[in-house]
């Protein structure tokens, strides 16, 4: 046996849990009109048709906005435009379907395709389209009515679980119908999230045109917590349009997550088996947005600053912190992040940026019943995360106790004069704090 048969065959030992894992839970997955343009499109059809052969329940819904827009230049208009939201006026409507149309036809036959050359040969899912999603219009605003352009009323649960629980895939479009008969055009991403919450899926998986999100070094972030996501796609949405794409899909997963799906996963949808890595293998291949326990970790705000107060007094009482006053916290409240658990505050951290790229961390506490959990590691690798998207390239912390900590962190023993000027006047000799930095 050659080097790749072992290979394959610890793969395929290890996928077990995996595949026990998955059998039975619901997933939806968003097939934006990119994915379906792209050539990788047949691999990623025969990588959920696998799925599906698996015993995972399906939900799939596909947009088709490039589709769409090159339909109707085709016929001599424009794509309009309010706010980012596409205005689907009355006579486009018969392109909007028949470009949709296309796209769900050109899906429901390669799952359908048996062809032998596709490792889904011989596996031929039953597939269910229908009217599973009501719509209602958009309506007008800052004048501007959107016509046809829909949002979700609501996504008729039962009737798709019964299909799922038929052994069907469920196909959604980005088309969805009135209680008064009218077809809507919605965003394919309102669809796929709502759907999420309204299944409580077990995943939301989000097919996209990068690895996942890629962090200022250029390398792919596996896991993020939710407040990280919400900083990132603050970040990217300022940037080009692939980043973009992965800020509104952050976006997604943000509100699924905050509605109980606590599992997303961006995917590229270009990278051929990307999605099978990421769902059984250890590593994983795009990014996971999760709670990974810390679904409480989150930015404080003026309601949290008693819990906060309750928290850091008996450190600030052994001077393990200094003292920090109501007023002054309540007004350097958005510089920390919590820890909430059964709606008690049971850790805090803050961050200050403080110009030329630095940044310090401080006021980091860990309520003691909780200490040596990760939460501490959790804080302060977010706070990391929100300095670096805020352009800060360098932390520094002043600590008396906590130093080897730190260190451990990867934070290296420092001078007074490697600290921010105005931050070196301030520096209290009796103290004599120990200054640490971190380049990140
Ligand atoms: C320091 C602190 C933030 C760590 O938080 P935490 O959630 O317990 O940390 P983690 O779970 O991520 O890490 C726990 C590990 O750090 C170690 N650790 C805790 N405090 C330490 C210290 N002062 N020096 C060295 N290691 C320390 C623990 O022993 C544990 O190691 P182990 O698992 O090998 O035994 C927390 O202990 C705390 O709140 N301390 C009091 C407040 C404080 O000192 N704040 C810093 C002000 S600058």
């Amino acid at each position: 046996m050659n080097e790749n048969n072992t290979e394959i065959i610890n793969w395929f030992r290890a996928s077990t849990s995996y595949i026990n894992a998955h059998r039975n839970k619901t997933f939806v997955v968003l097939l934006a009109g990119e994915a379906l343009a792209d050539n990788n499109l047949p691999n990623v059809v025969s990588d959920l048709t696998l799925l599906h052969s698996l015993g995972v329940k399906l939900v799939l819904v596909h947009g088709a906005r490039p589709q769409i827009s090159a339909a109707l230049e085709k016929n001599g208009r424009k794509s309009k435009y309010h706010k980012n939201l596409r205005i689907t006026e009355a006579e486009c409507m018969d392109t909007v379907m028949g470009a949709v149309g296309a796209e769900s036809s050109k899906l429901e036959a390669l799952l359908s395709m048996g062809a032998s050359n596709s490792s889904s040969h011989g596996i031929q899912p039953g597939l269910c389209r229908g009217n599973f999603v009501t719509a209602k219009p958009v309506g007008v605003h800052d004048g501007i009515d959107y016509q046809y352009t829909g949002n979700v009323r609501k996504i008729r649960v039962d009737a798709i679980e019964q299909q799922l629980d038929q052994n069907n895939i469920v196909l959604l479009s980005n088309l969805a119908f009135s209680l008064t008969g009218e077809v809507f055009n919605l965003t394919a991403e309102e669809i796929a999230t709502e759907a999420a919450i309204a299944l409580n899926a077990e995943k939301f998986i989000l097919l996209v045109p990068e690895p996942g999100v890629i962090d200022d070094n250029g390398e792919l972030v596996l896991s993020l917590s939710e407040s990280d996501a919400a900083s990132y796609a603050k970040k990217l949405s300022k940037l080009d349009e692939d980043a973009v794409c992965i800020s509104h899909a952050l976006e997604a997963c943000i509100r699924a997550y905050n509605n109980g799906v606590h599992r997303s996963h961006l995917v590229s949808f270009k990278e051929n088996g990307a999605l099978i890595r990421e769902l059984f293998t250890r590593e994983g291949n795009g990014s996971l947005i999760s709670s990974d326990n810390f679904d409480n970790l989150r930015g404080a705000n003026i309601e949290d600053v008693s819990g906060i107060l309750n928290l850091i007094k008996p450190l600030e009482e052994n001077g393990t912190l200094v003292e920090r006053s109501r007023e002054l916290l309540e007004t350097e409240i958005e510089n920390f992040k919590i820890v909430e658990l059964e709606e008690s505050i049971i850790a805090c951290a803050a961050l200050y940026d403080h110009g030329d790229g630095f940044g310090e961390v401080a006021c980091i506490a860990i309520d003691s019943q909780f200490q040596k959990n990760g939460y501490g590691d959790r804080l302060l690798a977010s706070l990391e995360t929100e300095a670096k998207n805020n352009g800060i390239d360098k932390l520094f912390v002043l600590t008396t106790v906590t130093a080897h900590w730190f260190l451990e962190k990867g934070f290296v023993e420092s001078k007074i004069s490697e600290l921010p000027q105005q931050r070196q006047q301030l520096y209290n000799f009796q103290r004599k704090s120990k200054v640490l930095t971190k380049t990140i």
